[in-house]
């Protein structure tokens, strides 16, 4: 299971998710739902986005995306049955973020979290800073699918 937010899908997640099915039968994308915090993409959109993303890879037949929210993550894991929570890493300070969520969750259910190093090209890539700099009228081509920077960039222009 490879849970996030993905408010939008970026590069970096795809390269991650691309990873995860080189090494597992199956993999599910859960995408966070939290009704009380206003994504900058509603629930629909972002998973959207993330399925046609990897049909384009080649690879939508292999990863289920479903929406949760609400309850715990280790929950959605025992009730898949998800062999691992797989999460990509991109340097220390996803390190940092990750640790006491994989020890939480493990602490919880039992549940390992398997940390793959991200393709480091893509190390500075992120939703937020994506976010950022198409708001701020900068160029994130090559950074997230061109749908979706089609789409911060209709965004933003709605927004002005
Ligand atoms: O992409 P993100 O925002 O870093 O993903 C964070 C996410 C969704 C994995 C995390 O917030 C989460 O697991 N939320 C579900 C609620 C939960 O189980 N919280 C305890 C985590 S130890």
């Amino acid at each position: 299971m490879c849970p996030g937010s993905y408010d939008p899908v970026t590069l970096g997640h795809l390269d991650v998710l691309e990873r995860a099915v080189a090494l597992y039968d199956e993999v599910v994308v859960t995408v966070l739902h939290n009704p009380a915090k206003a994504g900058t993409f509603s629930v629909e959109d972002r998973i959207g986005f993330v399925e046609r993303a990897l049909e384009a890879r080649g690879i939508g037949d292999r990863v289920r995306v479903q929406a949760f929210g609400g309850r715990l993550l280790v929950e959605v894991a025992r009730e898949l049955g998800a062999d691992a929570i797989v999460k990509g890493l991109r340097g220390t300070t996803d390190f940092t973020y990750e640790l006491p969520m994989a020890l939480m969750n493990r602490h919880l259910t039992g549940i390992e979290t398997v940390f793959l190093p991200g393709d480091p090209a893509l190390e500075h890539v992120s939703s937020s800073l994506v976010k950022e700099v198409a708001r701020l009228g900068g160029d994130v081509t090559g950074l997230v699918p061109d749908e979706v920077r089609d789409a911060l960039v209709a965004s933003q222009r709605a927004d002005s």
